[in-house]
């Protein structure tokens, strides 16, 4: 078990290169195993989710090879369409890997999978939309059993434009006859990726980032290279980071129209921001205002991952803000931990009500998931005293060398293993 440590009071300086973007890579990993093909990544970053994936297409028989900068993924050799339960149980995205094997196998046996417990995160919509492309599914207990003789396109309409359907939906059309069609799709930059990375190995996709995704065919290839982009939401931690603990500091290799809102609600609660080409630099005194009223949305709206981690950067700020969290029923399990410091927040339902205070204490407290993980490192930099984040590997799932990183830019924490 990871613990870290915090301890609050430094102003953050400096420049660091945002790493290649976790929910990027998960499901262009499972791509890589829709058609035999060689795929050579870059700039995926290394972290336990990705590790987890990587296992799932080992025991698929994919060849991998990991060097320092490059991830390369043989998916010629393909033994099996069963994916054991306890690989399934690591990460919320090996649910991608029905399209994945449907459409390479004509088959898919795997079980309900794990993840941060966010809400009830049911799979209805993946389920159905490949039920209409001439899947037969059927469940048991934990346990999703998958065959289609020949998957055939269809027009779906999505009533939520969830990312993990709309991913799941490419790659399963990947092997349909004829043309699928996806109304209400997810548009967030990570369907564009995966786009990208299809048309790479000669799926022809159109409208990825719009709400009507069209797939129509492979004209299938060897070989394909791709980079992974930055990773959005850590671009978000390190600029709340920042913004709550002052100083300067610079983010390279990142696509500010990506986590635009986020920046949006730092300008507004005082920091000063500055974009060029794929620079961001975020200036703060370390004493914030109150932005205005958060809600959480799709694509392009302000990303539920962000939430608590804006939330925390908050906590000392000038005034009340409300958020609303429209995305999961159980996003606020920080709250109570953030509380523990000397946070001023209730929440009632899917709202929460910050009334920022003068001073947090350190304190030891529990990383309840990924994201709360990260908004306890955030509160701990700008908190009196030490904080202690006991976290029984969430941060590791979706943050390369976070230690080394805020260590890089002035703070102070270590972790330590246990
Ligand atoms: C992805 C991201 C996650 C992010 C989330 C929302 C990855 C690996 N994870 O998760 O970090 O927080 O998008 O931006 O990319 N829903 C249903 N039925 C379904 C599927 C989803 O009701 O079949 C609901 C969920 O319960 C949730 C909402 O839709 O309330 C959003 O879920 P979705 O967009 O699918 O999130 P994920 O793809 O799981």
């Amino acid at each position: 078990m990871d613990i870290w440590h915090v301890r609050g009071g430094n102003r953050l300086f400096g420049s660091c290169r945002v790493q290649g973007s976790k929910n990027a890579s998960l499901p262009i990993l499972a791509a890589s195993a829709v058609l035999p093909v060689r795929s050579v990544l870059r700039n995926v970053p290394r972290l336990k989710d990705v590790d987890a994936a990587l296992k799932i297409l080992s025991h698929l028989g994919c060849g991998i090879d990991r060097g320092e900068n490059e991830l390369v993924i043989d998916s010629s050799s393909f033994t099996g369409a069963e994916i054991p339960r306890e690989l399934m149980a690591e990460m919320r995205s090996s649910v991608i890997f029905m399209g994945a094997l449907l459409a390479r196998c004509g088959e898919a046996k795997l079980s309900l999978p794990g993840g941060c417990q966010l809400g009830k995160r049911p799979i209805d919509l993946h389920l159905s939309a490949l039920r209409q492309m001439g899947a037969e599914i059927t469940e048991e207990g934990r346990d999703i059993f998958c065959r289609a003789r020949k998957l055939h396109g269809a027009d779906i309409d999505l009533r939520f434009p969830s990312v993990g359907a709309t991913e799941n939906i490419m790659l399963a059309a990947c092997a349909a006859d004829g043309v699928t069609t996806i109304h209400g799709a997810a548009r967030e930059p990570e369907v564009v990726s995966l786009r990208d990375y299809l048309a790479g190995i000669g799926v022809d996709i159109r409208g990825a980032g719009s709400s009507t995704i069209t797939i129509n065919g492979t004209d299938r290839k060897e070989e394909t290279e791709y980079t992974i982009p930055s990773d959005r939401i850590v671009a978000s931690t390190l600029a709340c980071a920042c913004a709550a603990a002052g100083g300067r500091i610079i983010l390279s290799g990142v696509d500010a129209d990506h986590f635009s809102t986020v920046l949006h609600f730092l300008n507004e609660a005082g920091c000063d921001i500055i974009n060029f080409n794929d620079i961001v630099e975020i200036s703060s005194a370390g004493k914030l205002r109150a932005p205005g009223h958060i809600i959480t949305a799709p694509y392009p709206g302000f990303p539920t991952d962000a939430q608590p981690i804006l939330m925390a950067a908050l906590l000392r700020s000038q005034g009340t803000t409300h958020i609303t969290e429209t995305i999961f029923e159980n996003r606020y399990r920080q709250v109570s931990e953030l509380r523990r410091m000397g946070g001023d927040i209730s929440v009632s339902g899917t709202e929460a009500v910050l009334r920022g205070v003068e001073k947090l204490h350190g304190g030891t407290l529990t990383a309840p998931d990924l994201r709360g993980g990260a908004a306890m490192i955030v509160a701990g930099l700008q908190a009196e005293g030490e904080t202690v984040v006991v976290d029984a590997g969430h941060i590791a799932r979706g943050y390369e060398s976070f230690d080394d990183t805020l260590c890089a830019l002035g703070a102070d924490v270590w972790i330590e293993h246990k």
